[in-house]
């Protein structure tokens, strides 16, 4: 194992590397913004939505002020709301749940595969009622959702399939793209994701026009042409500003991604030997590595024993979504999810950005293997 004995801070995520080497391209957009002051819609949001429609495979994408709000435009647009479930994960990040209850909708949560930390798909269908419109899978962490066997599901149905692709971006099962697979993909593009801007941001994708020209009126007051307001709608655009650094990090996110695969494999290369559960990839997938987590018992003194170490990690999520208030009351399926609350007391995500050294990863990868030694040791005296 390479060594790093440096004691400087490794951070869970590192948002200043990327600005540093952007800044002058970013900043020169941002001038001609400004110079032309093209705050709201000017034409480097359309530029980006061209480029990551591309990206996506898909036909349209529409920026979005967020993807909490992408997630709820996308919901509008496919007329899901007062009377009607949405079945998602029940380890998701509380916006998927909070965009589902802006709709007017109630949102049941199914329990996860524990493999993949993604929606168990076996579970889906005994949680389909009259009321249920449309599934939410979420990419969670960077791994595709088992989405071929969820549009069967939905299509035997008759439901919608929203992307829940906040942390999917570039991800693909058998080469084929995340966001494309369901009647909507949505992103978000806060500063800590694949794809991240200098602020709030977010996107959806569809392949359908109807669909798309009617995310762009929800986005915008719902105006086709100035004063005229044909549906209600909100306003919930993605500024120009945080377009032109989403367009600036366009040309690096392959290569950021390949470099996240990179870390992923030092961190399965150092830990395979280590009492510790490594995080499944499926051989079908490309996995982008929005975070990398691992399982242990002993999740809260492993993290203590990191932060001694000055080496940063969180936990993504400490709670099942039914724990959350506005959510207890939900129906979810399995009674208690079982599976997302054992893993939810688990789960630890370690370091994990482009620009992290080999160096780095070998200190973490030090720090646990230690850990889990001492742990081994200590039960042995027992
Ligand atoms: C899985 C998931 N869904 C939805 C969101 C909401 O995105 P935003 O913070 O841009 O509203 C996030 C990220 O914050 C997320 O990780």
């Amino acid at each position: 194992m390479h060594q790093d004995n440096s004691t400087s801070l490794i951070p869970l995520v590192d948002l200043q590397t990327q600005s540093r080497l952007l800044k002058e391209d970013i900043l020169r957009r941002m001038g001609d913004v400004i110079d032309g002051a093209r705050y709201i819609l000017g034409q480097e949001v359309q530029e980006f939505e061209e480029r990551f429609a591309a990206y996506c495979q898909v036909d349209h994408c529409i920026g979005m002020a967020n993807g909490t709000e992408a997630i709820h435009m996308a919901l509008r647009a496919l007329d899901i709301g007062a009377g009607d479930e949405v079945i998602t994960a029940g380890n998701s990040f509380a916006a998927t749940a909070l965009a589902i209850a802006h709709a007017g909708a109630e949102a049941v949560f199914i329990d996860i595969d524990s493999t993949d930390f993604n929606i168990d798909i076996e579970l889906i269908e005994d949680a389909i009622t009259e009321k249920t419109k449309a599934i939410i899978p979420v990419h969670l962490f960077g791994q595709p959702a088992r989405m071929k066997e969820i549009r069967e599901i939905a299509d035997r149905h008759g439901l919608k399939i929203i992307e829940d692709s906040a942390q999917g971006h570039g991800a693909e099962i058998d080469g084929k793209r995340c966001g494309s697979f369901g009647d909507i993909g949505c992103f978000s593009f806060y500063p800590g994701k694949n794809l991240g801007a200098f602020g709030d941001g977010g996107a959806t994708v569809t392949n359908d026009p109807a669909l798309a020209d009617k995310l762009r009126l929800l986005r915008n007051y719902g105006q086709k042409e100035k004063n005229r307001h044909d549906v209600l709608a909100f306003n919930s655009r993605l500024d120009t500003i945080q377009a032109c650094v989403l367009l600036s990090k366009m040309d690096h996110v392959e290569k950021w991604t390949e470099q996240r695969q990179q870390v992923a494999a030092w961190y399965r290369e150092d830990l395979a030997d280590v009492e510790l559960m490594l995080p499944e990839e499926r051989h079908d997938v490309r996995h982008v590595y929005h975070l990398f987590v691992v399982r242990t018992p002993h999740r809260d003194e492993l993290m203590a024993s990191l932060a001694a170490k000055n080496i940063a990690a969180g936990i993504h999520y400490p709670n099942p979504l039914s724990r959350a208030a506005p959510f207890v009351d939900s129906r979810t399926y399995p009674m208690g999810l079982p599976v997302c609350q054992t893993v939810a007391e688990e789960i630890v995500s370690l370091p994990m950005y482009p620009e992290m050294t080999r160096d780095q990863v070998s200190r973490v990868s030090e720090a646990i293997s230690s850990f889990v030694k001492e742990k081994e040791n200590a039960s042995e005296l027992v």
